[in-house]
């Protein structure tokens, strides 16, 4: 009998959130590990499948998170290779900001072992929900805070931005509860380039349980650094300007201008 891997999300609120294919993924697989922000959800797990054992045994405060992330895969793998039906729950999208659900997932399917993913609802679905953003308006981006400054992302000031992870900025060990103000402070540095400091943008954290509502905090980019920052924090920018519809274009396409704020139809 040939191992399975399935990853699955729990969602960002607890219990709410859970698919059904979620659900019932945990409570038939032979293993299942998990990763959780919060303890409804963990009892869930728990509740659907008692073998259940949680992942965040492997986290320790200044340990570097790739070697983290090894050992959660090897451990996710090491049943697959055993030919169990493994299941790995990670809280929101397990595919989204997930290091080790991804790296798992490739490396069985790279020894011939069978690996899928089922999709959760992420912070950013929940972000979109909150802050009432439809990314079909004025576009999207998102980066992961580290990775925007040393890759020099420069974000498009007429699009939406989305930063991710901005409470481990710059650190990539786990140090929760221990953002370092001076590499945000370089954050703002790199995104008032674009949008300037007087910027309103908003600190984000989803609701994780039900009777909670969401932190959306709105805050000028020049006094980021002063703000608490969690490991539940998202940082939302807002567009700076619209962009002017292209004329050109729009004939090409043979559009009708004036839906896109222009005179005449072609
Ligand atoms: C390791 S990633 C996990 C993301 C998760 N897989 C998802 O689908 O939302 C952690 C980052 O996700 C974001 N995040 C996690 N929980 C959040 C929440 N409740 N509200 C807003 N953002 C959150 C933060 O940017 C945080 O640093």
């Amino acid at each position: 009998m040939s191992g399975l891997l399935v990853v699955v999300g729990t969602g960002i609120k607890a219990v709410g959130h859970m698919t059904l294919d979620a659900r019932a993924w945990i409570g038939s697989a032979d293993e299942v590990h998990y990763v959780t922000t919060d303890p409804i959800t963990e009892g869930l797990i728990r509740s659907l499948n008692p073998r259940a054992a949680s992942l965040a045994r492997f986290y320790a405060v200044g340990r570097a998170r790739h070697d983290t992330y090894e050992a959660m895969t090897q451990t996710m793998l090491a049943g697959v290779r055993a030919g169990r039906t493994v299941c790995a729950a990670f809280y929101g999208h397990p595919g989204v900001f997930v290091y080790p659900s991804h790296d798992a997932i490739r490396r069985a399917r790279a020894e011939g072992l069978r690996a899928i993913m089922e999709p959760g609802v992420s912070a950013e679905d929940c972000l979109f929900a909150d802050l009432g953003l439809d990314p079909a308006v004025v576009g999207c981006a998102q980066y992961e805070a580290t990775d925007l400054l040393v890759y020099g992302r420069r974000p498009d000031p007429s699009a939406a931005l989305i930063v991710w992870q901005i409470g481990a900025v710059g650190d990539l060990s786990w140090n929760p509860g221990r953002t370092n103000a001076d590499n945000v402070a370089v954050l703002v540095e790199a995104l008032a380039r674009t949008y300037g400091l007087d910027h309103v943008v908003v600190v984000y954290e989803a609701a994780s349980l039900p009777t909670c509502a969401p932190r959306i905090q709105h805050v000028r980019l020049a006094d980021l650094p002063a703000v608490p920052l969690s490991t539940a924090s998202t940082l939302f920018v807002p567009p700076r300007e619209r962009r002017a519809p292209d004329p050109a274009m729009i004939a090409r396409l043979a559009l009708d201008g004036r839906r896109f704020g222009l005179g005449e139809a072609p």
